[in-house]
């Protein structure tokens, strides 16, 4: 057990610790379901980021917490704004999760894939066409590593019908075949 005041991790025991790559490996075979994050910039414009580091907390408050990292543009406007949206993502959208994982994304890029947002009735932007839509208002924020942990209480929910899309081991969908890492 760490020393000090809880169970941050003593910077001198980092050596103790795994490897990136162990960590990887190890994390990447929890099979997860792909987010995109959205939220509403102080310029008044939309901005997304692709997430899988996401899941329930709680039902009664509906809460849901996602870990954004402290270098993406995204963890600025949540804790800015202190409201996020949450899409999740069907099958065939595994060109949005590309699109909003990559930093190079632009407006062009997005008019050529079709993206599409809504408004839920706060005005917490969402894209159209997701399997799940949740408007989230952040209730706590704390620090996990080079992450914050952004609980959000649920205000609202959309659901569709359709097959999710699957993330396992650094790729999309789940195959039982030989792979790295
Ligand atoms: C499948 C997948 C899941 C991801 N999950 C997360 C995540 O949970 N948290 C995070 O901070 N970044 C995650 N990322 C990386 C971000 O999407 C990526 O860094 C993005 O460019 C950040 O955008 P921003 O800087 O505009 O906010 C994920 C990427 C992929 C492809």
């Amino acid at each position: 057990m760490a020393s000090g005041s809880g169970f941050a991790p003593d910077l001198h025991r980092m050596t103790d610790l795994v490897t990136p790559n162990e960590f990887r490996a190890a994390l990447g075979r929890f099979a997860s379901g792909v987010t995109v994050i959205t939220v509403e910039t102080p310029a008044g414009e939309m901005h997304g980021m692709t997430a899988n580091a996401f899941c329930s907390v709680s039902l009664r408050p509906p809460l849901v917490l996602v870990c954004i990292d402290h270098l993406a543009e995204t963890y600025l406007h949540i804790r800015e704004r202190r409201q996020f949206g949450v899409s999740v993502l069907k099958e065939e959208q595994e060109a949005l999760s590309e699109f909003f994982a990559d930093p190079e994304r632009n407006h062009d890029a997005a008019y050529r894939l079709g993206v599409q947002y809504r408004p839920m009735q706060s005005g917490t932007p969402v894209l159209q066409n997701a399997l799940a839509n949740l408007d989230c208002s952040v209730v706590n924020a704390c620090d996990g590593g080079d992450h914050t942990i952004f609980v959000g209480e649920v205000k609202e929910v959309i659901v569709a019908e359709g097959i999710p899309l699957l993330y396992f081991r650094g790729r999309y969908g789940i195959s039982d075949g030989p792979q790295e890492p």
